[in-house]
């Protein structure tokens, strides 16, 4: 018979503690939430009833609920108070002299039979659980943030825990409906691991003045259907618990330079910008704790203009694969007129049955009237030869991804365009600059970086070269604008913002695999249940294409010599054998059987 938990205590009350406090509480636990003085034990407490209040009002907790809930929490200041309880979880700041202190004193003050657990996110449990006579009674219960809301708990086992304890440990999360990995004692788990280097670097690239915060995070919304994006999540993390845990996996986790926390992160720390909880961090709050951002001198002015550019009418698509053929159904959608170019009738005939295919289907689900469709439908001309772009406003290119070919079709358009024509390409990993300068007009070219598809996908990366004249990136995110697409403005870097972002974290996966810290499928659920992302890491891989992921991290890897960049061995692999993903049948996961 495991053991039954009927108390537990929790050790500070910030931003994780009054979160864990509730997730007891709400199972019918008794807490004793401890924390080191008055002030800090009143204002944990006001966190939490604030969580619950806002629960309430959203009618997710009915009041008397509520009331039970807070019944069953005794509020103490000093360790004293848990002298009871069968179980306690330390939730204070992420700094190992102070976790060891508290632990012995733990030690001392607890029953014999009490299990001692940390929520840290990247200490090491091992030396923390030295700290007492009872190391295999000492184990990590790694909490998400919210963690009333998210469903992950990283279990981490040291060499001396007791199976036992995990075992209960383990039962517990379940009665708390939670889903528990259990893993080794390793910096950073399996999601910070995986998290904090992509945080880190979404930082670094405010730092660079590469793109806006809002820009940054909108793309990582957008693009990957991500609950939040890095920015807005340091926030809630909280600063200065980001800085010890990225500072920590640096120097535990191989000295690697993508952890070593941008210089940004202290200078804010210093200067009390937290996050949420100190109510500013990279964005501004109502108050401290709230999550209400408010206006402050960085947020761009909102533009009510949502007419079109007005000398934007005509516009020309070159190219025949997916890409092309979404964007030509996405400007035909928004009343633009649009010359599609192909490289002979049948490409054209094809692309056309396409885009009807698409309208079509839009009309079966609602989306599109029968006439909307007939006018978008009426709104493209079919042409096999790029002179018919003589009079065209605006150029979108969405031919093969290979500079050679792209080069020669630029230098061609300079020659066939007006005067004063935006030529944009969306290339999403050549260097738009290259594209430029293979016209005599480098300041009317710039990157339109759709994704796919083109016409479900909300997002639009505009690549602007130190070439691109500011009038050609205001046409480009009018443009934007009136196909009803969110732009993001961004400098002509590999990757983007996007694809910069999202694929050394899947390639970190992949090396978390090799390196057989855990599985694919552990992996997938502590990301998708810790930090809500839509998918796991294998997950996407396997829908993007293993060659297309190593293709664009290989990139990453020449342009940037980041070494932690490097691709996977393990990726390489997979894509010599063949194991492409979901379109060949297999990639990490074998689909030929389901
Ligand atoms: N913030 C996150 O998103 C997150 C997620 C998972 C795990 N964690 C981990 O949880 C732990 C706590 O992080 P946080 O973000 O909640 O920090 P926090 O700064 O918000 O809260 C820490 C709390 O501990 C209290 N405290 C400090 N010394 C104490 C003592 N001697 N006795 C009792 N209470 C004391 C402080 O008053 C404060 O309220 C860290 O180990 C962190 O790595 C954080």
């Amino acid at each position: 018979m495991g053991r039954e938990f009927g108390s537990v205590g929790v050790v500070g009350l910030g931003t994780m503690g009054a979160g864990i406090v509730e997730v007891f509480a709400r199972s019918g636990v008794a807490v004793t939430a401890v924390e080191i003085s008055d002030v800090a034990l009143h204002r944990g407490e006001v966190t939490m009833r604030g969580s619950l209040d806002r629960a309430v009002a959203k009618g997710k907790l009915s009041a008397g609920d509520r009331d039970a809930l807070l019944g069953r929490v005794t509020f103490a200041v000093g360790l004293d108070a848990l002298h009871e309880v069968d179980l306690v979880i330390e939730a204070v700041p992420e700094h190992l002299d102070l976790k060891q202190r508290i632990f012995a004193e733990l030690d001392r003050v607890c029953k014999p039979e009490a299990i001692l657990a940390t929520n840290t996110s990247s200490l090491s449990v091992t030396e923390i659980s030295v700290a007492t006579t009872r190391p295999n009674q000492v184990i990590g219960m790694h909490f998400f943030n919210p963690a009333p809301i998210m469903k992950l708990v990283e279990v981490v086992r040291t060499v001396v825990t007791s199976q036992d304890v995990v075992t209960d440990i383990e039962a517990l999360c379940e009665r708390l409906g939670k889903v528990d990995v259990t893993i080794t004692d390793r910096a950073g788990f399996i999601a910070n691991a995986l998290l904090f280097g992509y945080l880190n670097q979404a930082v670094s690239m405010v730092e660079a003045r590469y793109a806006t915060r809002e820009d940054i995070d909108a793309a990582m919304k957008l693009g990957c259907g991500l609950p939040m994006g890095p920015l807005a999540l340091m926030d809630l993390i909280g600063l200065d618990t980001a800085y010890e845990i990225l500072d920590t996996m640096y120097r535990r986790g191989g000295r690697d330079r993508r952890h070593a926390p941008v210089p940004l992160i202290k200078q804010m720390v210093t200067a009390g910008l937290l996050g949420r909880k100190s109510g500013r961090g990279f964005y501004t709050y109502e108050k401290p704790g709230s999550p209400v951002v408010v206006a402050d001198e960085l947020t761009p002015a909102t533009s009510n203009d949502s007419g079109r550019p007005t000398h934007i009418a005509k516009v020309g698509v070159v190219g025949s694969g997916t890409m092309a053929t979404g964007i030509i159904e996405v400007f035909a959608k928004a009343g633009f007129e649009v010359v599609s170019v192909t490289r002979g009738a049948e490409k054209s005939a094809q692309v056309c049955e396409r885009l009807k295919t698409s309208l079509n289907k839009g009309v079966v689900r609602g989306k599109l009237t029968e006439r909307d469709r007939d006018a978008a439908i009426g709104r493209v001309t079919w042409s096999a030869t790029i002179d018919h772009l003589n009079d065209v406003d605006l150029v979108v290119e969405a031919v093969v991804e290979e500079l050679s070919v792209k080069k020669a079709l630029f230098a061609s358009l300079d020659e066939i365009c007006k005067p004063g024509v935006v030529l944009a390409t969306t290339t999403s990993s050549l260097p738009v600059i290259e594209c430029a300068v293979a016209t005599e007009r480098p300041a009317d070219v710039i990157g339109l970086h759709f994704f796919n598809p083109a016409p479900v996908m909300g997002l639009v990366e505009v690549v602007r070269t130190i070439r691109t004249s500011d009038a050609t990136v205001n046409t480009a995110t009018e443009v934007c604008r009136a196909l009803a697409k969110h732009a993001v403005v961004c400098a002509d870097r590999s990757g983007f913002v996007v694809n910069a972002l999202l694929f050394p974290y899947l390639n970190d996966a992949v090396k978390m695999v090799e390196a057989s810290y855990s599985t694919a499928d552990d992996i997938d659920y502590a990301m998708k249940l810790g930090c809500g992302y839509p998918m796991g890491p294998f997950e996407l891989l396997d829908v993007v294409g293993l060659d297309v992921s190593l293709a664009i991290q290989r990139e990453l890897y020449l342009e940037l010599r980041e070494p932690g960049f490097a691709p996977a061995p393990l990726l390489e692999h997979l894509v010599t054998a063949g194991y492409l993903g979901r379109k060949v049948g297999r990639g990490f996961r074998d689909y030929s059987k389901r």
